[in-house]
């Protein structure tokens, strides 16, 4: 009998702080919410509006990457000042994602008209230049950044060689490059390049500024949800 008097308050104490647990603006509301709940509940508006509210929050859930999911930095650097690596360098020690540097199979010449030489006759053939060292998958990654100079007013081709070679489905793709010249129509172009060369993968706005711009890399991993 003393269990079952026992019980009988411990369910009146919860039913009381369930009706206390009403937010003060729902308390606020007074008649006129509950007037409204009951046209809301007739009308489906109610449910309608929070169907509308889920699919929002999960759509911008989704542009984030996962909280516990894997990032990849890979670039391909040529110059000696090695821009695109101090830009990747920065990248992975704010987001303490994985590194690797593209090493093609055959080096391109040390000399820098030889080497434009070789790339433009790559970028005419539409070439696919091998790489040394790709990985054979990366499907532990949810995030790519992929890093590289500008040439040509394009990707270098092997940035083609690299993102050909998954299937990215499903994965967020976040290309980061500069120029000597800053010139954005050749940025661009490089997009488009990327797009094509990472068929089904989620392609975000790349990133394009000088390996300096520390500022505006780190907002940039802010507004991709890398950094706080
Ligand atoms: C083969 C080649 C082609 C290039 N083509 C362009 C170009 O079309 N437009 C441009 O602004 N800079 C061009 N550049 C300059 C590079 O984009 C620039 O030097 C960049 O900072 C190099 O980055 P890295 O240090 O990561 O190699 C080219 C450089 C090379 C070697």
């Amino acid at each position: 009998m003393k269990r079952k008097i026992g019980l009988l308050m411990v369910f009146a104490m919860i039913f009381s702080l369930a009706a206390c647990g009403r937010t003060a603006t729902d308390a606020s509301d007074g008649a006129g919410s509950a007037a409204d709940e009951s046209a809301q509940a007739k009308s489906g508006v109610g449910t309608e509006t929070q169907a509308a509210e889920a699919a929002e929050e999960s759509a911008e859930m989704a542009k984030r990457p996962e909280e516990d999911g894997k990032t990849l930095i890979v670039y391909f650097s040529w110059s000696s000042s090695g821009n695109t690596e101090k830009m990747a360098s920065y990248i992975q020690g704010q987001t303490n994602g994985d590194l690797l540097e593209i090493e093609p199979l055959h080096p391109y010449p040390a000399d820098y008209e030889e080497c434009t030489d070789v790339a433009l006759v790559e970028r005419d053939e539409n070439a696919r230049p091998e790489i040394a060292n790709l990985p054979d998958s990366v499907e532990e990654y949810d995030a790519i950044f992929i890093g590289y100079p500008i040439w040509w007013h394009t990707a270098p081709m092997i940035i083609g060689t690299f993102l050909e070679n998954y299937d990215l489905s499903g994965v967020s793709v976040y290309p980061f490059t500069q120029s000597a010249s800053m010139d954005v129509s050749q940025f661009e172009n490089s997009m488009d390049f990327v797009r094509e060369s990472a068929a089904g993968a989620d392609v975000h706005d790349g990133l394009f500024t000088e390996a300096s711009d520390t500022e505006g890399i780190l907002a940039y991993l802010t507004e991709n949800g890398f950094t706080e």
